[in-house]
């Protein structure tokens, strides 16, 4: 495999603690402990079982998996739902968990999809967020980093399938 350089954007320490702060913020917007969250695979897996586990409400937890992507760096245009949810969604406090929100397609089609099931609420997390490649509005209502440019990989990010256990998020030079 070719070589490929990266450099670290942000480490495992202040990706623990910022993780760990969007966790109290969720719990304190919903203390009934109604929540059921959404992870959207594969790039949610790592920010979502660091969140989870810092939660103080109880959670539902359910995975979808959803391309936009193919396996470049571009995206396609058109979202593909490869594994819809199982979980009940009606009346619940669904948050949709992803890694990185870019132009915005995959959550804003994934988020009317799931609100046609009738939550109670509907809320989006994202641990980075590309505001300035924004193409779909997404109101992100929890979101870890901003960045401004850039391809990033680790802590569940990829290329082309590669990087995503690193525990740290790095940017491809
Ligand atoms: P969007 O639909 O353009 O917002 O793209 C969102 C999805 O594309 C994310 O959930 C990631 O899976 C992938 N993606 C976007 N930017 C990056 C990146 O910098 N590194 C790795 N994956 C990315
Ligand atoms: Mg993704």
């Amino acid at each position: 495999m070719t070589q490929v350089k990266k450099r670290i954007l942000f480490d495992a320490e202040t990706i623990g603690a910022r993780v760990k702060e969007l966790a109290t913020e969720i719990s304190t917007n919903h203390p009934d402990g109604n929540l059921l969250l959404i992870g959207l695979l594969k790039g949610s897996f790592v920010f979502l079982a660091d969140l989870v586990r810092h939660l103080t409400v109880p959670c539902e937890i359910d995975f979808a998996r959803v391309a936009s992507y193919g396996t470049g760096t571009v995206s396609s245009g058109t979202l593909e739902i490869i594994m819809d949810v199982q979980t009940p969604i009606r009346g619940k406090d669904v948050i949709l968990v992803d890694d990185i929100v870019d132009t915005g397609l995959t959550l804003s089609e994934y988020r009317k999809r799931i609100e046609q099931e009738d939550p109670r609420c509907l809320e989006v997390a994202a641990l980075v967020d590309k505001a300035a490649r924004r193409d779909k509005h997404v109101n992100l209502d929890y979101c870890g980093f901003q960045i401004d440019e850039g391809f990033l990989v680790g802590y569940g990010l990829d290329c082309n399938e590669q990087f995503r256990h690193l525990d740290s998020i790095c940017v491809l030079e």
